[in-house]
């Protein structure tokens, strides 16, 4: 579909300072043969632009095109609009040029009742939606060299992915299905807030950070009658099939993570020892000191986390475990690849007939279940470690991650081995676990949008 440039509405939106007036493309469609509701996207654009003024040092052709996605728990998403205080209205009111796409998720079914939303539908339709806009780049507002994607959880991931496998081929063969053109889909920056990623591996760095703490507690979501979400708090132990697997995924972190040949800045070798303690582990201790110590500096008392060795005002030492025991356990194992096909992700995995999958050899070895295995192929598409340095891939430069430091939802050590690839190539990756900030996102767009600026000028 050709992008019409006449078919917006100007709109406003109201802030202390007055009215700040904004175009809205609406409801473009991005590929040829959508999905009913999908494979539309929504852009917004500060309407001083179109007046000749700048905003920020930014022209209608040098504005950065912020792209965030509203996935979560791998469902489908819809466009989004700027409103209250969300982050499209703060992005706009920036002065970026914003793209909002409806992506397809692990619930969504074709008229046939046919499963058409698993795995790897997401990220095909968040390329196919970037491939748009390198493709009309010179009729829609924003600099297409400058598209920033940004996403929460699973939609971290997704950003994630986005910033890695620029361009990649292993993608092509799923744009056929929705009618979208062989194109650019390679992106500047990628913003991740606690990316739910590298999921064929997090049950065991899940166990690695978790073995041990058996108690376990989180709050389950029902809807009301009424259609507003009710949360309960639900506590339990896991029993002794659930220790078994805790312990047995847990041994067998250290040979992935030592597969991956993890250096530190100063080409130290991170790695781990049998017992799962090593250089690896130090360094993820680090990330979460100098978490601690940012606290420290603006004055917070620290003194409650007993794990925490505090001297002087230096946060110098800390007990791991003692630190997961006292953000607690959340899930319970495997925490991913569940042996009884309650998880998102057995249900991400699955395929147009099948609503469930393994996506691992230890959980489908043990399995209480009798469900698919999902292809290696399709679960090699939904993790960026696979593509991390692969020459095919046109990756970001930069990369903005965040877990914060009692996410409790995968492991620290999803986001330290991706940061650690990452680095590795050459890129640049602003990485922080920010002090008391759980499974959550956007909650630092102020620093978030200088960062942008930042690379944007520099
Ligand atoms: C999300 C959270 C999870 O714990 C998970 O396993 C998958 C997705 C989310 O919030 O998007």
């Amino acid at each position: 579909m050709l992008f019409d440039e006449n078919n917006y509405t100007d709109e406003y939106m109201e802030t202390e300072d007055g009215k700040f007036p904004y175009r809205a493309y609406r409801g473009i469609i991005f590929a040829d043969k959508p999905v009913d509701g999908f494979h539309t996207m929504n852009i917004y654009a500060p309407s001083a632009y179109y007046r000749g003024e700048s905003i920020n040092g930014y022209t209608l052709k040098t504005v950065p095109i912020f792209m965030p996605n509203s996935v979560g728990g791998y469902f489908p998403c819809s466009t989004d609009e700027p409103c209250q205080s969300n982050t499209i209205r703060l992005a706009l009111l920036h002065g970026y040029v914003v793209a909002s796409p409806a992506i397809r998720g692990r619930t969504l079914k074709d008229k046939d009742g046919k499963n058409c939303g698993k795995a790897p539908a997401c990220i095909v339709d968040y390329k196919a939606a970037v491939r748009y806009l390198h493709r009309f780049a010179e009729l829609i507002p924003g600099d297409d060299k400058k598209i920033v994607t940004n996403g929460t959880s699973a939609g971290g991931a997704l950003s994630c992915l986005m910033g890695v496998t620029g361009n990649h081929p292993d993608y092509e063969k799923y744009f056929g299905e929705i009618g979208v053109d062989s194109g650019d889909d390679s992106v500047f920056t990628a913003s991740c807030y606690c990316p739910i990623t590298n999921l064929d591996h997090a049950d065991c760095a899940h166990e690695w950070q978790f073995d041990g703490i058996y108690d376990y507690h989180r709050s389950e979501m029902y809807m009301s009658e009424g259609g507003r979400p009710i949360f309960t708090p639900v506590d339990g132990m896991m029993d002794d099939m659930r220790i078994r697997i805790s312990k047995e995924e847990s041994a067998l972190f250290p040979a992935y993570l030592n597969s991956l040949n993890l250096k530190d800045e100063n080409g130290k070798a991170l790695t781990l020892d049998e017992n799962g303690n090593g250089s690896f582990k130090e360094y993820v201790k680090s990330v979460i000191l100098s978490s601690a110590q940012k606290a420290l500096d603006k004055g917070e008392d620290l003194s409650r986390q007993g794990w925490l060795t505090v001297k002087e005002g230096k946060a110098v030492a800390m007990d791991f475990k003692g630190f997961a025991a006292d953000i607690t356990r959340m899930k319970l194992a495997p925490a991913f690849d569940d042996v009884t096909m309650t998880s998102p992700e057995n249900h991400l995995f699955g395929d147009r007939d099948n609503d469930f999958a393994h996506f691992t050899q230890y959980s489908a070895a043990h399995s209480s279940v009798n469900v698919i295995t999902a292809d290696k192929r399709v679960i090699k598409l939904l993790n960026p470690m696979y593509y991390i340095g692969d020459e095919r891939a046109k990756t970001a430069k930069h990369f903005r991650i965040r877990h914060g430091e009692c996410d409790r939802d995968t492991s620290i050590a999803i986001s330290a081995i991706l940061t650690l690839k990452l680095k590795e190539i050459g890129c640049n990756v602003d990485y922080a676990s920010p002090w008391n900030i759980p499974h959550a996102g956007d909650y630092d767009l102020d620093e978030l949008f200088a960062w942008i600026d930042d690379i944007c000028v520099n």
